[in-house]
């Protein structure tokens, strides 16, 4: 579809195949270990279930239409993150991962990469433009970063990476493709879990690696295809189904998240709130230059464990869970994990698609029990 076609038009279509008499709007799931080969090898498009599989081919020209880089799929976010690390890194490198970031990313590294040679250095989102990047290979950030939601300037960072020779890699994961566009901003790479609001409704979990640079793009699909590390057909066609609503979803949850985090601004309860969409936040400047949407995510501190565990167990309409991004509101107290460095009475609230005004009314009820 044209790039002048609104965005939000075009993720509806996105990924489908031409329209032809007599056939669905979109085919059904391949499921197919093996396809009809003869003779040589390149004869068909399709050969080995581990290689390629046309419902994943769907789903990533969609992608790669609404990231503007060639997009290659994944069982899960962090099956992408450990992707992008191990493929384009190796014994000797240096790899520089968010302090504030998600704890598995730095897990993965320090649990496989550091053991085999690779230097993991940590360095806080608020932090990453003062770095010094001589010898850094690859930077993998986060932005807005989960759970405290800080920004980073992307095009400005993606310039001192590179003029040292680095590579610089997105975690989109809280904003999505519709709300942020690394590559369009200057990075290298662009990944997400998609378990999260890209497929939106709490029931898969799937990612996503995009890069603009063919030959990037080459190295982390030959990992996927050598380390067996693939998405089912099934959970490829659902997220596919689930991208068609992503515009209209975030429309909601954006919409009632800013009103949320007004709320809890306002309110005696909460010490303080972060969000990117807030005048106030330290993000919302660099937010507004590059994001199309301030997120669904709002993170408050609610003084101490007693408050945020009373507030999550008073409150019925916000489910208790851990995770973002699905229709369903939810929010847990995140140190309770112990692997994040958050205040104890942090809670992370993933806003979804009820109506605001009971979103409202549930949360002040639960601020006054
Ligand atoms: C920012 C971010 N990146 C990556 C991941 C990993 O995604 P998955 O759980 O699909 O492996 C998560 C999961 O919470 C996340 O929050």
């Amino acid at each position: 579809m044209s790039q002048k076609t609104h965005r939000g038009t075009r993720v509806v279509h996105a990924g489908l195949p031409q329209a032809k008499q007599g056939r669905p709007f979109n085919e059904g799931p391949t499921f197919a270990s093996t396809f009809h080969l003869s003779g040589h090898t390149d004869n068909a498009d399709f050969q080995y279930g581990r290689f390629s599989n046309p419902t994943w081919e769907a789903l990533e020209s969609g992608l790669s239409e609404l990231e503007g880089g060639e997009t290659v799929v994944f069982p899960s976010g962090m099956a992408a993150a450990a992707a992008i690390m191990s493929s384009l890194v190796v014994c000797g490198e240096i790899i520089v991962l968010p302090a504030d970031g998600y704890f598995a990313t730095r897990a993965y590294a320090e649990e496989f990469l550091v053991p085999n040679g690779v230097k993991v250095n940590l360095v806080s989102t608020p932090e990453l433009l003062k770095y010094d990047y001589s010898d850094v290979r690859l930077v993998l950030i986060e932005s807005p970063s989960n759970p405290l939601l800080d920004v980073v300037d992307i095009k400005a960072l993606a310039k001192r990476v590179q003029s040292s020779g680095g590579l610089l890699a997105v975690d989109n994961t809280t904003l999505t493709v519709m709300g942020q566009r690394p590559l369009e901003l200057g990075a290298d790479l662009s990944m997400s879990a998609d378990t999260k609001a890209l497929n939106g409704h709490s029931d898969i979990v799937y990612g996503h690696v995009s890069a603009k640079d063919p030959v990037l793009l080459e190295r982390v699909r030959l990992w996927r295809k050598l380390a067996g590390n693939i998405p089912g057909p099934m959970e490829s066609w659902l997220v596919h189904r689930g991208l068609a609503t992503l515009d209209v979803r975030l429309e909601r949850m954006v919409s009632n998240a800013q009103q949320i985090a007004e709320f809890l601004h306002n309110h005696p309860s909460v010490k303080w709130v972060r969000y990117p969409g807030l005048p106030t936040d330290p993000s919302y400047d660099v937010a507004k230059t590059q994001m199309d949407h301030f997120g669904f995510i709002v993170s408050f501190d609610l003084g101490s464990p007693a408050q945020a565990d009373q507030f999550l167990q008073s409150c019925a309409l916000i489910f208790e869970a851990t995770s973002f991004g699905g229709v369903h509101t939810m929010a847990e107290r995140r140190a309770r994990w112990g692997t994040d460095d958050v205040p104890e009475g942090l809670v992370r609230l993933s806003v979804g698609c009820e109506r605001i005004e009971d979103l409202l009314a549930a949360i002040d009820k639960s601020l006054h029990p």
